[in-house]
């Protein structure tokens, strides 16, 4: 091979290695496999306590799920990615128990706060969350925050109905985080979910206050 292929060569292959931006290839951001989802109903049991995020029935109102009860939130392991005006494109990975991320992160307070809370069989990364927080960051400057419960929205369709009670404690939550982390207002926020991400009652009763708006897109009946 001649040199001048050679180096045309090496030098192909760096710029293709150094265009990769190393943050969009992170694998927790890949679909997670679609596994079924364990199931809880086997174990004859009709209530179960996660911590801070308080015990869930399988009793009258939340006998549509086939007796099934939320999983584990470290089964589900929901996920806060957090888009701002100047972090559009690749989100930051916000916690409960990590608030110097919070602080080292590009939220703001005095911004509006939307939070994006997806369906059945669907995760974090899908294109319609990505698309709509572009939207929504186009149109003013915003907080976006998508709600990633993938792990937990798969087979069985009723065991993934229990789980959006244990991701909808969770976006109450880390609401309280951020109001009380960032000193922001409950008035601020905008709910949007979609599906079974329509997990309105959910957020809406363990959060302290009702947000202001809540848009809920073909919210699922069960
Ligand atoms: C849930 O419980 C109510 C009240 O006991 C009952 O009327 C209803 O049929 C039950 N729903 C299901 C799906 O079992």
């Amino acid at each position: 091979m001649n040199s001048k292929l050679f180096g045309f060569l090496l030098f192909g292959f760096f710029a293709g290695v150094l265009s990769i931006d190393p943050i969009t290839i992170r694998p927790e951001w890949f679909p997670p496999p679609f596994r079924p989802l364990p199931s809880t109903n086997r174990i004859k049991r009709s209530a179960q306590c996660y911590g801070d995020l308080g015990c869930f029935t399988n009793t009258y109102p939340y006998n549509n799920t086939g007796d099934a009860l939320p999983l584990n939130p470290r089964f589900i392991r929901t996920r806060f990615l957090l888009y701002t005006s100047i972090n559009d494109r690749f989100p930051r990975i916000i916690s409960r128990a990590a608030s110097d991320q919070l602080r080292r992160s590009r939220y703001n307070s005095n911004l509006p706060t939307k939070i994006i809370i997806h369906g059945f069989e669907q995760y974090g990364m899908v294109s319609w969350t990505r698309q709509m927080t572009r939207q929504f960051i186009l149109k003013e400057p915003t907080n976006v925050v998508v709600v990633d419960w993938g792990h937990g929205s798969g087979w069985p369709y009723t065991q993934a109905v229990a789980n959006t009670r244990v991701v909808g404690a969770e976006v109450a939550k880390m609401i309280e985080f951020l109001i009380e982390e960032t000193g922001g207002d409950v008035s601020k926020f905008h709910l949007i979910g979609h599906s079974l991400g329509s997990t309105r009652g959910w957020v809406c009763w363990r959060a302290r206050n009702r947000p202001r708006k809540d848009n809920w897109i073909g919210p699922s009946r069960t």
